[in-house]
């Protein structure tokens, strides 16, 4: 058994760098391919907000999709810096789950790694709502990194 093609979920966060790291250096081991999905709110609230904070000449960069766009670019480079052959960042409107679950079937991969934990939750938490949603949902198999 081994695999061809990981998905793996990031926010960009720290701890789902970890599990991009993770999910790399897997991809490297065997031989995989990697997609990293960053899934996104198109409607996010406070983001007109930190555009009208941020430098004017970045401004035109401070949209949800371009920000999830950057999260699965500096994953993709991640996974190269790895020694993953072929990785390939995607950005989806949707929650994460549905985001990692649709790339997954459609790009029929078979595995999907995700961080126990993303940015959101307190540390008593031990799994975030996207591990748990794609567990018992997932069309392959699933990997939690364990994040902290
Ligand atoms: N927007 C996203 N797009 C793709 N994958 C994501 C996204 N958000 C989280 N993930 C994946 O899910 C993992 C766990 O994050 P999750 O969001 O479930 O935890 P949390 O933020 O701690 O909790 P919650 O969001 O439920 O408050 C991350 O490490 C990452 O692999
Ligand atoms: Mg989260």
């Amino acid at each position: 058994m081994t695999y061809d093609r990981i998905v793996v979920g990031t926010d960009g966060s720290e701890t789902a760098s970890k599990a991009v790291e993770h999910a790399a250096r897997l991809a490297a081991s065997v031989g995989a391919s990697l997609i990293a999905v960053t899934a996104y709110d198109p409607h996010p609230q406070g983001l007109d907000r930190d555009r009208a904070e941020a430098p004017e000449d970045v401004q035109w960069r401070i949209t949800a999709s371009g920000l999830a766009d950057d999260h699965a670019q500096g994953a993709v480079q991640l996974a190269r810096r790895a020694g993953v052959r072929q990785a390939t960042a995607l950005s989806e409107a949707g929650t994460a789950a549905e985001a990692l679950l649709e790339v997954a079937e459609r790009r029929r991969a078979d595995l999907i790694v995700v961080g126990s934990k993303g940015m959101n939750s307190p540390g008593r938490f031990l799994l975030g709502s996207v591990p748990n949603a794609v567990s018992h949902h997932a069309p392959c198999d699933v990997m939690i990194v364990r994040t902290s």
